[in-house]
């Protein structure tokens, strides 16, 4: 008996988007954007805020299934899948939000069981097991009785990303995991993320500003603004490629190919002058 295994469409990229159109509040965030995710690596996504990275991961998990175009996940084209198989998908990938947001009357230990107790039957010294491992992974395997009012920010975020690789992802997106780390457990946070993508064979992506950060655990980036990629490459030479984009968005530049004002009608007459009178 031979066994069929259902074909890629697309071995190396584990995510594809293509042409990826997007429109939010009258806003166009997406612009025909196509975008390469490749497998078992870390990719960092930067842009300006507002520009839409925590929206292209919403995208990828399903969570925003508003926009045209094609976003493959693992050879499945997101927009078409149905409840149940959009579900099947959530449990593959690992979501660390943009804020650690554990829940505060639980504690450490029953955070990071939670996913397996809402979404499975697991009897309790499996749960246990797994728990333990994923905190023995982050380094908080003794912290497992603590509450989240008592850990500091960087424990919280290892935590969160315990908690995130519980069913062990094959995908696990990152929403500005530094922010407010000192710079120790900016470190902590930074080793954790590609030790867990090589040992694990994880694939990450990896949203956020922190350049020197990138430039130490990325292996691709992709710089995102107006609706499009404005630039891509290694993240230790991408700042000095010498484009307007990165440019103005390294060297930290106000204004530029990316304007300063969200879109907005005419100043002088939601102002209430009328024109000419300005
Ligand atoms: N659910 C929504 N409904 C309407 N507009 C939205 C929604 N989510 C995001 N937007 C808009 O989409 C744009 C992109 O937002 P998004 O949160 O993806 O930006 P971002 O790049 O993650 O920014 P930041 O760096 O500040 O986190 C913004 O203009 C925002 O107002
Ligand atoms: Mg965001």
């Amino acid at each position: 008996m031979t066994t069929t295994v259902p074909a890629k469409s697309d071995d190396r990229a584990l995510v594809r988007i293509r042409g990826l159109t997007t429109v939010l509040s009258g806003k166009t965030v997406f612009d025909a954007l196509d975008l390469d995710i490749p497998r078992g690596k870390v990719t960092a996504i930067m842009g300006p805020s507002g520009t839409g990275k925590t929206t292209l991961l919403k995208h990828i998990t399903g969570q925003m299934r508003s926009g045209r175009g094609e976003v493959r996940v693992d050879g499945l084209n997101v927009p078409e899948l149905s409840r149940d198989q959009l579900f099947q998908l959530r449990e593959r990938i690992g979501y660390l939000f943009q804020n650690s947001a554990l829940l505060t009357d639980f504690d450490v230990f029953e955070n990071v069981a939670f996913p397996l107790r809402q979404h499975t039957k697991l009897p309790e010294v499996l749960i246990r097991n797994i728990v333990l491992t994923k905190l023995q992974a982050v380094g908080l395997r003794g912290a497992a009785a603590l509450m989240p009012n008592e850990l500091s920010g960087g424990m919280a975020r290892r935590v969160a990303l315990a908690r995130a690789i519980v069913f062990d992802p094959m995908l696990i997106l990152y929403d500005e995991p530094f922010v407010g780390l000192d710079p120790i457990a900016l470190n902590q946070v930074l080793k954790l993320i590609r030790t867990l993508n090589d040992t694990l064979g994880i694939t990450s992506v990896l949203v956020a500003h922190e350049l020197a950060a990138i430039k130490e655990v990325a292996d691709h980036v992709f710089l995102i603004a107006n609706g499009k990629v404005v630039a891509q490459g290694d993240p230790k030479t991408i700042a000095d490629d010498g484009s307007p984009w990165t440019r103005q968005f390294f060297g930290g530049e106000a204004d530029g190919p990316v304007p300063f004002q969200y879109p907005a009608g005419d100043y002088a007459q939601a102002l209430g002058f009328k024109q000419g009178e300005a």
